[in-house]
């Protein structure tokens, strides 16, 4: 008894967050959702710093735009990635999105140039051509009435495109192939990463075994990549290229190949998961509602007239860019992100202690009532300039803010405004009737069955 009336005393005077008492269990079950629903609920219950125990953890989630304006921002040298983000090395190896401190820094600013917008503008053609041969793909899928999974193509399509525009190689050819290897590597290793007994690495369980193997494509891949360009001694200028003709200030040594597919690996993973999944869930979001479909349809036969579109459109592609904007709020490619604080902080008047794990979910954040209103209901309109001016910063980051900003969210943009606009001056896209649309919050939001669609020619 007086334990409790001084542990509550305590909880006051270090004002402890609120926050489910029981561990959340049910996020152990295989194949659920729960992660979505399970931050979602708890901002509900317990307002904008939730506080939660996962075995010995400690848990913040911090939900308000300040909070994440502050984590991601104005206190970022507090709140960094590492450890956090140490079993993504699995995966990513030591690149731009796993790395910390001095050594990230010098290499986000090597690789900064790739992605000025003056670059990132004379990628449209390689986009929209690749999104063109895609099309040629599609017709006798449209004549014969087929469906075909819409998120396996956006797959192909963005891999593709990232592979031409920073690495200048082609996988027209390849990109299902590989697509199905990349798609085993995230699979495998949520199920690695998730699993609360974990085996060591050594034992060749089947999900280890169907890791390694997909991993050992992908890398053959990136060395690919790396020796040919050796082998040819071209230099296009491209990301690639600035990568392998760095040198370090002081030994004047070059990046090992180790690091050389790291970066490349990452940039080749990051720069196309995410806005294929952004794509394929504004191709839903538009079978959905016919008439935000109806009123891009205008917009499109006004400033293209059936053209392909270029860069110079894009300004005038005001309502795509919105339609985009709020597919990215409902369904955010990356739906959390997590940091881990260096030194007791508080946040909201809450107690952080040193060492918490932080997530700040876009998933819940763009869906708080205070910022949006009626936030389940899919509208474009709520990014006019006019109205995303009345909200603040942060209550929108699908890319992340501060120095961690995602480096790709120009590109990205510019890539997801092409493609949209492109494949709808050809087809209309409806979801076969029945197919279950169940999102999958692995690290970005897939869907667990595939998004089937059938085409019809306009
Ligand atoms: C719709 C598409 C995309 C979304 C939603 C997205 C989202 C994000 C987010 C939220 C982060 C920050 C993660 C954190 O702070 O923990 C991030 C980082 C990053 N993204 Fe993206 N991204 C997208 C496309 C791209 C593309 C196209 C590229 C490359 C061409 C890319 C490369 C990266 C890299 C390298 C980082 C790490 C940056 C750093 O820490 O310096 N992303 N992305």
């Amino acid at each position: 008894m007086i334990d409790t009336f001084r542990r509550s005393m305590l909880d006051q005077q270090r004002a402890i967050a609120p926050g489910p008492r029981t561990p959340p269990w049910r996020l152990l079950l295989p194949n659920n959702n729960s992660p979505l629903d399970f931050l979602l609920t708890n901002q509900r219950t317990y307002g904008d710093v939730v506080r939660f125990e996962f075995f010995g953890n400690v848990v913040h989630l911090l939900v308000h735009p300040d909070a994440i304006k502050y984590v991601l921002q104005d206190n970022n040298r507090n709140y960094p990635k590492s450890e956090t983000y140490n079993q993504m090395k699995s995966l990513l190896g030591n690149g731009l999105v796993t790395s910390e401190g001095n050594f990230w820094l010098k290499q986000r600013r090597l690789a900064q140039p790739a992605f000025h917008r003056q670059r990132i503008a004379s990628f449209g053609t390689s986009m929209t051509d690749a999104t063109e041969r895609m099309l040629t793909q599609w017709q006798p899928i449209a004549e014969r009435g087929e469906s075909f999974d819409l998120s396996a193509e956006m797959m192909s399509l963005t891999m593709q495109i990232i592979a031409k525009t920073m690495f200048s190689a082609d996988l027209s050819q390849e990109s299902a192939a590989i697509g199905r290897d990349v798609s085993a590597a995230f699979t495998t290793w949520n199920a690695l990463t998730e699993a609360r007994i974990k085996l060591p690495e050594w034992l060749p369980t089947p999900n280890r075994h169907r890791f390694n193997t997909a991993m050992a494509t992908l890398d053959k891949l990136m060395y690919r990549f790396i020796n040919e360009r050796r082998v040819s001694g071209d230099d296009p200028g491209d990301l690639l290229s600035m990568l392998m003709n760095a040198r370090d200030e002081e030994t004047g040594e070059g990046m090992s190949d180790q690091q050389l597919r790291d970066e490349v690996l990452t940039i080749f993973l990051a720069g196309h998961e995410t806005t294929s999944n952004a794509l394929t869930w504004t191709f839903y979001a538009l079978s959905q509602h016919p008439e935000v479909e109806r009123r891009l349809r205008v917009e499109l036969a006004e400033v293209l007239g059936g053209r392909t579109p270029t860069m110079a459109d894009l300004p005038n592609l005001k309502y795509t860019l919105m339609v985009l904007e709020e597919s990215m709020r409902l369904y955010p490619p990356v739906w959390s992100i997590e940091r881990r604080n260096l030194e007791d902080d508080r946040v909201g008047g809450y107690y952080i202690p040193a060492g918490s794990y932080i997530v700040l979910s876009q998933h819940v954040t763009h869906r708080h009532p205070a910022f949006w209103e009626n936030p389940d209901v899919f509208d474009p309109e709520r990014f006019t300039p006019e109205r995303a001016a009345t909200r603040p910063r942060f209550a929108y980051f699908p890319f992340g803010g501060g120095p961690r900003q995602c480096i790709g969210n120009n590109f990205a943009l510019m890539e997801a405004q092409l493609i949209l606009a492109t494949v709808l001056q050809h087809y209309r896209l409806s979801l076969v009737p029945g197919h279950p649309v169940v999102p999958e919050p692995m690290i970005t939001l897939g869907q667990r069955h595939g998004m089937y669609m059938t085409l019809a020619a306009v």
